[in-house]
């Protein structure tokens, strides 16, 4: 969607993977404190998300929205001013749909009201659901929420949680600023795998504007081991380029992909992608049962044979090959993955 948002890809955190309903203000407040305590905000985490569960469960007599009295009492616009005051950006959920996933009001045919008070309120985005849609197409309730937000003359970034149902890839380009290619991910290693292929599909539909949304992290919520969730962050890092090296947002643009398997059932995995300046992220998945040795080749990266790099393993963080002329390999442990970033080290190098 060209709404001058989503250069890059959305990076923050979202209240539902971790709270789910059970969310209040101080959470948020807390939230956007240690965004900024951690050092994530500088990273570019900056969108405190509230998701479902904010308002009330019915409108008030105008009609209005309202945020829940006993969790939200002191409103939304205060909490804006708390997390811009911070530097940060905040964000809020409704549905397009009559009721939202859980059962608070939704905003279909009142997308102009409901975008007015967003925007009166000071919100910087909205994570629009998809449930209770009276089986109306998504294609149909889509936009007018896109139109209404537009409308405001508030910048307000437009994220279509609409699961992937009617590959929205092709199609919410014109309509978001990103859409879910899946369903709901869960705190598990075959959710998140699962996850990351079917997103895999749809990689060439991303880009300045709009992106593939896999779902948020569950990084750190207890039901993967840490090299698994170190390969979760890593995929999704590759796959929408938000944070691949660790320090700055990649501006190409361009989402990284799966580009070579083997093993069995292909679970020994290359996944890359394009970086500007001529750079290139690479993993190396295992995701077999066994520890195993995988090679990726300048073939299968699309590099010119022969081309001279400088490989940098970024959990590692450092350099670990000065100038790698034909493949890297790794042995990598079951279910862990190796992060690298290629750089040119001659001037012919070329990314294909
Ligand atoms: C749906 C969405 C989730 C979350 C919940 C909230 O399932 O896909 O991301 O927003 O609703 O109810």
């Amino acid at each position: 969607l060209t709404n001058g948002l989503a250069l890059t890809p959305q990076m923050g955190w979202n209240s539902w993977n971790f709270f789910a309903c059970n969310i209040n203000e101080t959470v948020i407040k807390e939230t956007a404190d240690a965004l900024i305590s951690t050092g994530l905000a500088e990273l570019g985490y900056d969108y405190v998300n509230i998701d479902d569960c904010w308002s009330s469960v019915t409108r008030n007599l105008k009609g209005d929205l309202v945020p829940d009295r006993k969790t939200f009492p002191s409103g939304i616009k205060a909490l804006a001013d708390y997390v811009h005051g911070k530097g940060l950006k905040l964000g809020i959920y409704s549905d397009a749909g009559v009721f939202t996933c859980q059962v608070r009001p939704g905003s279909i045919f009142h997308e102009h009201d409901d975008a007015d008070l967003f925007a009166s309120w000071g919100v910087d985005y909205l994570k629009y659901d998809n449930c209770y849609n009276l089986g109306i197409p998504p294609k149909k309730r889509y936009p007018p929420m896109r139109d209404a937000l537009n409308e405001t003359g508030h910048k307000i970034f437009y994220s279509i949680c609409e699961w992937g149902v009617d590959d929205p890839a092709l199609w919410a380009g014109k309509v978001g600023n990103s859409w879910r290619t899946t369903d709901d991910i869960n705190d598990t290693w075959a959710s998140m795998t699962t996850i990351a292929d079917l997103n895999d599909k749809w990689a060439s539909y991303a880009g300045p504007g709009g992106w593939n949304d896999p779902d948020m992290l569950e990084v750190g919520n207890g039901g993967m081991t840490y090299q698994e969730y170190r390969a979760h962050f890593s995929i999704w890092a590759l796959a929408k380029l938000a944070v691949v090296d660790l320090r700055t947002t990649d501006s190409l643009g361009v989402q990284g992909r799966k580009v070579q398997v083997s093993g069995i059932d292909g679970c020994s995995q290359v996944w890359a992608g394009p970086l500007s300046g001529n750079r290139l992220a690479v993993a190396l998945w295992n995701r077999c049962s066994k520890a195993a040795n995988i090679t990726a080749s300048w073939e299968a990266l699309g590099l010119e044979s022969g081309i001279h790099v400088s490989v940098r393993d970024l959990w590692q963080h450092k350099v670990t090959n000065g100038d790698a002329v034909s493949s890297i390999s790794a042995q990598v442990d079951s279910h862990a993955l190796q992060l690298y970033i290629l750089s040119p080290s001659t001037a012919s190098y070329s990314v294909q």
